[in-house]
């Protein structure tokens, strides 16, 4: 169906968000897991803030959706895979969900070249925005994945979860 008004941002780009909406949904549902793995052990403040940042991750997801209904893109929800709670470790949680912040950093470095080839710079403004989210949120899942590795225990970790973050 041709649209009304034509599109402010790349056709590849644009594909490239829309399978990120389901990414970021990927990662809201992976820190839940991670999440809910520490709430089974009562470590309820290691918890909370997987929860919390299971919501920045459904945020992310937003922030997209609406920069595509912005620019007059439709936006799909694709299906997302299955997230487990049965990590072996903290340690193993940790470090997974280190290895998605990465595995996202790598998706918005390929949408801003892919941006930058396009010479989309409505597109690539907007992803600024993530580029420098990506940098803070592996620079803090490193301190977490430290503080886990340093061998403390988990429990007296948690007074120090808010010096990390
Ligand atoms: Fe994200
Ligand atoms: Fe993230």
């Amino acid at each position: 169906m041709p649209k009304a008004n034509p599109s402010l941002i790349s056709g590849k780009l644009a594909q490239k968000l829309k399978e990120q909406i389901g990414h970021e949904l990927g990662a809201h549902q992976q820190y839940l897991a991670i999440g809910t793995y520490f709430a089974q052990q009562n470590l309820d403040k290691w918890a909370a803030l997987f929860y919390k940042q299971a919501a920045e991750e459904k945020e992310h997801a937003l922030k997209i959706v609406r920069f595509l209904t912005d620019v007059g893109e439709a936006a799909h929800f694709p299906a997302i895979p299955a997230a487990s709670t049965g990590f072996k470790s903290a340690a193993d949680a940790v470090s997974q969900a280190l290895k998605w912040e990465r595995t996202v950093t790598e998706q918005f470095q390929t949408m801003a070249k892919i941006a930058l080839a396009e010479s989309d710079f409505v597109g690539f403004q907007f992803l600024q925005w993530f580029l420098e989210e990506q940098v803070e949120e592996v620079s803090s899942m490193e301190k977490y994945l430290a503080l886990v590795e340093s061998g403390i225990n988990l429990f007296q970790a948690e007074a120090l979860l808010e010096l990390a973050s």
